[in-house]
């Protein structure tokens, strides 16, 4: 009998946070893996390179290109079945210069599915303020883009990457765990969803070839992580023997941090203040018209829970 061949995948972005995970999905799930590598960043940059010529040990096929190289995306476009775009969002221009991965899809016209540059709020729904609105803007007119063109897409909205913000328990202005004292942003009691991001990258990568995910928002929302954060806190001082002093930041103060923190604060407590206090992540019903749930699709996938990644950094 005649072997199915497995979807081969682009991932522009593979140095990236996300990016990285992606990769690793892709190869774990048996993909045939293509990453597209800008050669100043190999240059430039050892640990990236290190990291990429292990990829290419792995298996992965890396082609050298740019965003900004129009030719080198419709050639490795040509190349593959699934493009993966992880443009990051410290740069509002990159994340809307993805139309150029948008024109060189449509004049391939060979991928059968897009995922642009997403994984977090969904954006065609959150309300969130500046500055972080006009970075959620961009990847909604990218969408807008990517419907207008016909392009088949899953959008990934994967709300709070759990790493990232369990490793500081949350604290927006602290990069590990507090010794005495969290601030809490808002009562502490709104519910937020988290996502490990290995769990997020596998999801997706389940999703390329699954038509139930084809023009959709593939929402990650398992049932164990979702949490307050006076829930969190409790499980870390559960976990540490350790009370915390709360600091509880009313959405006013909340508000005048956005307003005057030095940059990049405003971005970050914007996220918060959307997430935390007012509930963003998970405020809504999925409509099943627009969007699909990934721990319904796929229960086999065993995903981690706030549980198991805060033993990761005890
Ligand atoms: N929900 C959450 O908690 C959360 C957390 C983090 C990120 N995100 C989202 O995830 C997405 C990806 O963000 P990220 O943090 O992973 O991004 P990132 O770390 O900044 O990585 C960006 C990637 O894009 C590549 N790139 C940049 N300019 C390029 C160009 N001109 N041509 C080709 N490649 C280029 C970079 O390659 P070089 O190495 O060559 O620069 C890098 O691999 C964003 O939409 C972001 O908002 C969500």
């Amino acid at each position: 009998m005649e072997e199915i061949r497995k979807s081969r995948i682009l991932i522009i972005g593979v140095t990236g946070y996300i990016g990285r995970h992606l990769v690793e999905a892709s190869l774990s799930l048996g993909h045939p893996t293509f990453a597209l590598v800008r050669e100043a960043t190999m240059a430039n940059h050892p640990e990236k390179a290190h990291f990429v010529h292990g990829l290419k040990d792995s298996g992965v096929t890396i082609l050298f290109g740019d965003l900004y190289d129009y030719e080198s995306l419709v050639k490795a476009i040509k190349q593959v079945d699934v493009v993966f775009s992880l443009m990051g969002h410290h740069s509002v221009k990159q994340l809307e210069d993805q139309i150029y991965i948008v024109s060189a899809i449509k004049e391939a016209g060979n991928i059968k599915r897009f995922f642009p540059s997403e994984y977090g709020f969904d954006v065609d729904k959150v309300q969130i303020l500046e500055p972080a609105k006009s970075m959620l803007g961009v990847k909604a007119r990218v969408r807008k883009e990517i419907r207008m063109a016909g392009i088949p897409f899953t959008f990934v909205s994967s709300n709070f990457c759990s790493t990232y913000f369990l490793s500081r328990l949350c604290q927006v202005e602290s990069t590990g765990f507090p010794d005495e004292e969290v601030r809490i942003l808002g009562h502490g009691n709104t519910k937020v969803i988290f996502n490990s991001e290995k769990d997020i990258a596998t999801y997706a990568i389940r999703a390329i070839d699954d038509p139930r995910t084809l023009n959709k928002v593939l929402y990650v929302r398992p049932a164990a992580n979702h949490c307050s954060l006076n829930e969190l806190v409790s499980l870390f001082e559960k976990k540490t023997n350790k009370t915390l002093k709360r600091i509880y930041i009313p959405e006013e103060e909340v508000l005048k941090k956005i307003q005057s923190s030095p940059e990049p604060l405003p971005f970050f407590y914007a996220i918060a203040h959307a997430g935390f206090i007012k509930g963003e992540t998970c405020n809504f019903d999925i409509d099943p018209l627009v969007g699909v749930e990934a721990t319904e699709l796929y229960p086999d996938l065993k995903y981690s829970t706030l549980d198991e990644v805060l033993n990761q950094f005890m």
